[in-house]
């Protein structure tokens, strides 16, 4: 029996010192294989008196499985150790700081929208919209700008076909609106159009925002006193002033260009006038008893003054050095 601690200790110590898979399995063999000296130990009980042998066996069991605990857990520390091997040497560096999304922001444009709308709302104007593609009707004949009429050669127009147009302004709106809504009615309708136009100042689709105002006792003095009270807001400016030069649009009559008061001189920012009677007509107000007046001013222009861009084209050209500074 001294023999059996012999074993044990060799072996424990023997699985202790290899590192390598393949070698502990061969040495395993040493002692369970075959020819194995536990093995043999068993084989040698037969030799053994009748009460002798159950004790001898119960002892060299144990020790067999003594044997067999160590090996595997020899065999779990050389596979933990070759997974941490493992890891270590396909390890990523999670530590470096990730590239990041950015953050995305609003269109100086988009922004000037939001403004101007925000700013409308509060005066009690609603929002309404219409398509980009428009129908010659609602773009001109509604307006009172019949086919051949030379009024038509004040817009650079894009045709779609005969009958369609990329709307040249914001004015079919208008149209639309009356048609579907009986008055009172108080709407702005902000939007993209588009002219035969590049330069500077001009870029071949801009924003329009119209505004639109039929009711009973509308006046001159209201369309003043909206544009100007919105444009002061929209500066926050409260010297800001406004004025009118008479002018010709074939959808208002009378009709006027309207300026504001900037530095020491006048800028253009749109047009305006009361809806003619013509165009009332066409949607089936009754002229006699409601007026309105409508506006159209150009949101790229408010957007150059309020921030100081020189050239309309910028704001189209998505070079971000210049639209990152306004968010
Ligand atoms: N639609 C006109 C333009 O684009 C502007 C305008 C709008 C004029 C409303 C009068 C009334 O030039």
């Amino acid at each position: 029996m001294q023999e059996l601690q012999q074993i044990l200790d060799q072996a424990l110590q023997q699985f202790a010192a290899i590192s390598d898979e393949a070698e502990l399995e061969q040495v395993k063999a040493k002692y369970l294989g075959k020819e194995g000296s536990l093995t043999a130990l068993l084989k040698g009980l037969g030799k053994l008196s009748a009460e002798e042998r159950p004790a001898a066996g119960a002892r060299i069991n144990q020790v067999k499985q003594g044997i067999e605990a160590a090996l595997q857990q020899r065999r779990d520390a050389l596979q933990q150790s070759k997974l941490a091997q493992k890891l270590a040497a396909e390890a990523l560096d999670v530590t470096l700081p990730g590239r990041g999304l950015g953050s995305g922001g609003l269109h100086p444009v988009t922004r000037t929208l939001e403004r101007i709308e925000q700013l409308f709302h509060s005066l009690g104007f609603a929002t309404a919209s219409g398509p980009e593609i428009e129908r010659d009707f609602y773009n001109f004949t509604a307006l009172n700008i019949p086919e051949n009429h030379p009024a038509r050669a004040m817009h650079d127009t894009f045709y779609i076909d005969p009958q369609h147009v990329l709307r040249t302004h914001t004015s079919p709106v208008q149209v639309r609106y009356m048609e579907a809504n009986q008055p009172p009615l108080k709407i702005i309708s902000p939007g993209r159009v588009y002219r035969f136009d590049s330069d500077a100042t001009h870029s071949p689709m801009f924003h329009q925002v119209e505004g639109l105002w039929v009711d009973e006792e509308i006046s001159f003095a209201n369309l003043k006193g909206v544009v100007q009270d919105f444009l002061q807001r929209f500066f926050e400016r409260d010297d800001l002033r406004v004025r009118f030069r008479p002018s010709f649009f074939p959808f208002t009559e009378p009709s006027a260009e309207m300026d504001m008061s900037w530095k020491d001189g006048w800028l253009e920012i749109g047009g305006c006038g009361m809806v003619h009677p013509n165009v009332l007509k066409h949607v089936n107000i009754d002229s006699e008893k409601y007026l309105g007046f409508a506006f159209g001013l150009g949101v790229e222009r408010l957007a150059m003054l309020r921030y100081g861009v020189s050239d309309l084209r910028q704001f189209y050209e998505s070079d971000l050095r210049f639209l990152k500074q306004f968010n």
